[in-house]
């Protein structure tokens, strides 16, 4: 089985790539929505979580762990690496070598929560691999509530977005990584802001495409199941939650609190 965790809800838009790349795998999802948004809080408190969240999973059967919130990957990959004996996915690298791969100007922009934004990591990982590419952050942390918040097509969704994507506008930067699971929810609001030129990558969708070829190198590391099951587990419930897990997967969802 595979597990998922995020902070909240924005983590489904991994799990529901997953569930279509991945069909013949179970999977769990653990969504914190109790202690949701992570992105403001400290590195120490984002990696107790995530802690807790690993082990639900496990305890759920889990037998690879996708971390699919940016925030927890940036600062709490290595300590989940070094504490659990299975494979820890983050979300970081699969978005980073998909902008470096598709940027052709080596400018690439990068919208994220605090703790994202703070961490560097998206820096790191694309200077590191691109020594000359130039890479420009810009934290939006009144994102994630806006889209727990289902406010997902509001006019001050929008400019607030405008006023986030002003410092960016004119690096010329050719690729937007969305370094938020939550993000993908409102792309079309980003791409109308930021231009139809920037091409903008969605860790989403990278990061199941990264776990599929993963688990075509690694096929006995999660077992397939005759009867695959799809389980989403949530620390907490609410009428909002359920409308952006229902607009994710355009089905009726069920939420198991626990
Ligand atoms: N989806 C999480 C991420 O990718 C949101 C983190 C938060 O709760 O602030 O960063």
């Amino acid at each position: 089985m595979i597990g998922i965790f995020d902070s909240g809800v924005g983590g489904m838009t991994v799990a529901h790539a997953v569930e279509q790349l991945l069909p013949d795998y179970s999977l769990a999802y653990y969504g914190d929505i109790a202690r949701t948004p992570y992105g403001p809080k400290s590195p120490k408190t984002i990696i107790n979580y995530s802690i807790r969240n690993t082990e639900f999973l496990l305890d759920k059967g889990a037998e690879l762990i996708i971390i699919a919130c940016n925030s927890a990957s940036s600062v709490a990959t290595e300590t989940l690496r070094k504490r659990f004996d299975v494979p820890i996915i983050e979300v970081i690298t699969p978005a980073a070598n998909c902008a470096i791969a598709k940027s052709t100007n080596g400018r690439i922009g990068v919208i994220g929560t605090r703790a994202t934004v703070k961490s560097g990591i998206y820096h790191k990982t694309i200077t590191t691999k691109k020594p000359d590419f130039e890479v420009y952050q810009e934290a939006c942390p009144l994102l994630v509530p806006l889209v727990e918040e289902g406010w997902l097509n509001k006019r001050e969704t929008k400019m607030i977005l405008r006023r986030y994507l002003h410092p960016l506008k004119n690096k010329q930067i050719d690729t937007l990584v969305l370094g938020c699971t939550h993000y993908p929810l409102l792309q079309g609001l980003i791409q109308a802001r930021i231009g139809k030129k920037v091409r903008l990558i969605d860790s989403s969708t990278e990061t199941a495409l990264y776990v599929k070829d993963f688990l075509n190198k690694n096929p006995t590391i999660v077992s397939k199941q005759k009867r695959v099951t799809h389980r989403y587990y949530a620390s907490d419930k609410t009428e909002t939650a359920m409308k952006v897990a229902e607009r994710i997967f355009s089905r009726p969802m069920e939420l198991i609190v626990s």
